[in-house]
């Protein structure tokens, strides 16, 4: 076999993981357009708009505050669905790579290492002024300085707001370009771009396209898949198949 051609079939074994607030959810994270989801308690207008917290910084800081301090308490723990897919990228022989709409740290806890934040991390803060991005575990206010540039009151969440570009997409559609089985967990399907990878990966041609999520999202009829129900359950199901027999 040529080299070209390893390497055509080593990228035919890449997978490509997209996961939404469904895979956090038996953690005790709140998802954000269920029923008694984020967004039934909170408008978006009002706490993740660069327009909210150039309006009132204190109100986002507080809605962002609340979130990391429970996430930081240690009682919010990854679950079997975290788990499975750190084993995946254990044990897999290809590239197993995560693109995660979630701003929590439950991947990289659960031993997930070939992973990007779209959506930004609640536990790290960005200055406004610099761009500096810094750990942040505790409450952040306008009364902070900037450890680079020292400005103070322009720290705010590494979050990624409604408006705003995603981070790092480049990286994302080239792993989308490139991967063999595509597979969505516990995402709605509503917010793009992340809703539009899998009519990406459908054009790009040749990936497998499965969902796993606790029922049909709206790109349901898109995938090639779909497994419904919780993903602490269809995720190591999933997950101990393919290691098992492929897809
Ligand atoms: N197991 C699997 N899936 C679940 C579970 C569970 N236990 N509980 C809920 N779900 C599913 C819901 O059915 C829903 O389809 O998870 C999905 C969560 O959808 P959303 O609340 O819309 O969350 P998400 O898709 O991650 O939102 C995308 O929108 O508000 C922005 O920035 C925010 O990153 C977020 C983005």
């Amino acid at each position: 076999m040529t080299f070209i051609q390893a390497t055509v079939k080593k990228n035919r074994q890449n997978i490509v993981i997209l996961t939404g607030a469904g895979i956090s959810k038996e953690s005790g994270l709140d998802t954000f357009r269920d029923a008694d989801g984020i967004w039934a308690k909170v408008r978006i207008e009002d706490v993740a708009t660069p327009e909210a917290f150039a309006r009132d910084p204190e109100a986002v800081h507080a809605f962002y505050n609340a979130r990391r301090s429970r996430l930081a308490s240690g009682t919010v723990r990854p679950n079997a669905a975290h788990a499975a897919l750190a084993r995946l990228e254990a044990e897999w022989a290809g590239e197993v790579f995560i693109v995660t709409q979630n701003i929590d740290d439950l991947h990289e806890r659960a031993g997930s290492r070939n992973l990007l934040h779209m959506h930004g991390e609640l536990l790290k803060a960005r200055c406004a002024a610099c761009g500096h991005v810094v750990e942040w575990r505790r409450d952040l206010g306008r009364e902070h300085a900037c450890g680079a540039c020292k400005s103070v009151g322009g720290l705010r969440p590494h979050v990624v707001w409604f408006g705003e570009m995603p981070l790092d997409m480049e990286r994302t559609y080239e792993a989308l370009n490139q991967c063999a089985l595509f597979i969505s967990i516990g995402t709605s399907g509503s917010v793009y771009p992340a809703a539009g990878f899998v009519r990406h990966v459908r054009m790009a041609g040749g990936a497998r396209t499965v969902e796993l999520n606790l029922e049909p999202s709206e790109g349901a009829s898109l995938f090639a898949e779909t497994l419904h129900g919780p993903a602490t359950k269809v995720v190591p199901a999933f997950v101990g198949r393919i290691l098992a027999e492929g897809w």
